[in-house]
């Protein structure tokens, strides 16, 4: 039930979660922000919701996104350079999300987050055959991997033993925040207020993208129903992607 004093203390921001992990804002290179100026408005609005640092993560797909770091980080030094220009306090990094297919390469040189973390993704049609051998093969190369938003591929919504395996082999898993505002669908949000419910995430991310996505996030978040429904649990972003893992890179 609400009431007034409820209301009164509702949290209305998202500096909890602090750094985001996942988003596609950098302009021009994938099937997120199409120009700079977009990029800057999506960046000024979630600095104003309370994040202080941003790492984008632009697709690498051969098929369709054939990104590398050489085509990624120009980009990303022209938006660090306006962020600058335009006084922001917020950081922005880069490091992206890999289409873990079978046409997948483990190798040295991945984009990688501190602590040489890996952002892959799967289908949505299908589970990649022989995703755990990708797995193993790059935490033999000292990678850390997390899977992006796992509630989204409803091929396990019947298998959900098969979240239990990827976890049990070391992989971590990415909450996408508007799963649970319904975006996705109501047996994408299930899922994931399932494993909400298991403590199966380690970390959260908008997966940003284009103006829709903009707006239910900032609803959400101004609303208070974002902090209400994840706020009290205990995702890793800070710990992890914390300044001083950031400095350390440098
Ligand atoms: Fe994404």
């Amino acid at each position: 039930m609400f009431d007034f004093f409820h209301k009164k203390n509702k949290i209305t921001d998202i500096e909890w979660l602090g750094v985001d992990i996942h988003s596609h804002i950098l302009p021009g290179i994938d099937d997120g922000s199409k120009e700079i100026g977009q990029s800057l408005g999506y960046i000024h609005e979630m600095q104003e919701l309370g994040f202080g640092r941003l790492v984008c993560t632009p697709h690498i797909f051969q098929d369709l996104y054939p990104n590398t770091p050489e085509t990624i980080l120009p980009v990303l030094k022209t938006v660090q350079e306006e962020v600058k220009n335009q006084n922001l306090s917020i950081e922005i990094n880069a490091a992206a999300e890999y289409m873990a297919d079978s046409e997948f390469v483990v190798r040295e040189g991945l984009l990688v987050f501190p602590g040489k973390h890996i952002l892959i993704e799967m289908s949505y049609l299908m589970e990649t055959p022989n995703i755990e051998n990708i797995i193993f093969e790059l935490q033999l190369q000292g990678y850390q991997v997390i899977l992006a938003h796992p509630e989204r591929y409803n091929f396990y919504f019947r298998h959900t033993e098969r979240y239990e395996k990827l976890k049990s082999i070391g992989c971590s898993f990415q909450l996408n925040i508007l799963s649970v505002l319904g975006y996705y669908g109501k047996g994408v949000k299930a899922m994931a207020e399932h494993l909400l419910n298991a403590k199966m995430y380690d970390f959260a991310g908008t997966d940003l993208h284009h103006d829709k996505h903009m707006k239910m996030l900032g609803d959400g978040v101004r609303s208070g129903k974002l902090h209400t429904i994840l706020g009290q649990y205990p995702f890793r972003n800070l710990e992890v992607f914390s300044d001083s893992a950031f400095a350390k890179c440098i």
